[in-house]
């Protein structure tokens, strides 16, 4: 690696669990479920994994700025759900998504895998290599994101959302929730060596 990435493609994608460990409080509030969008893959790509900086076959990683997005996924009871299973889906640096109904694919970054797919581990935290989502008309940048028990049981379709974005203020999904909902949904943001770090943890119904 020589560019300035090279420090978080090579981070591990799960942490020390010290970073993550919250007190479990089976009082917690849910994750607000939002609307999966027209975007969710029509095809699955070939490849689904963890690291959307990084394409099998593609000889560059991805365009933007690289973001770490890590958490926790809780039961009912407050417990870690381990082996969970998490997709994402979001626009690449340009804001356009896998998708053909975007009317720039043809312009997509073909290094930005688009979806991605996680298991969590045995205390229920998940991450993911990614990029800031770039705008796109009409929104402020957001990811979605799916996550399921493992064996099944209810999913939970959300949108992750990032603070000090200008488009928060104006953005019709954000803000037809209530201010409680609405902070639960948006990610805690810090600056890492090579990119940023996002951690959004969730609670399932
Ligand atoms: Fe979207």
């Amino acid at each position: 690696m020589k560019n300035t990435r090279a420090a978080l493609l090579r981070r591990p994608l799960l942490f020390a669990p010290a970073l993550l460990v919250l007190p479990a409080h089976a009082q917690a509030p849910r994750t607000p479920a939002q609307m999966e969008g027209p975007y969710y893959p029509q095809a699955i790509p070939a490849d689904a994994d963890a690291d959307l900086l990084q394409v099998a076959g593609q000889p560059r990683p991805a365009r933007g700025i690289p973001l770490l997005l890590t958490g926790l996924v809780r039961g009912p009871d407050g417990a870690g759900l381990a082996g969970a299973r998490i997709e994402i889906w979001q626009a690449d640096a340009q804001g356009i998504y896998l998708h053909p109904r975007d009317a720039r694919l043809d312009q997509r970054d073909a290094g930005f895998q688009g979806y991605g797919r996680a298991v969590a581990d045995g205390a229920g935290r998940y991450a993911f290599r990614t990029i800031r989502p770039g705008l796109y008309p009409g929104r402020t940048p957001h990811i979605h994101l799916r996550a399921q028990p493992a064996g099944g049981g209810a999913a939970l379709t959300t949108q992750i959302y990032f603070p000090g974005e200008p488009r928060n203020e104006t953005d019709g999904l954000l803000r037809s929730m209530p201010p409680a909902a609405r902070a639960l949904l948006i990610a805690r943001v810090s600056a890492v060596d090579g990119g940023q770090r996002a951690e959004f943890d969730l609670f399932l119904a």
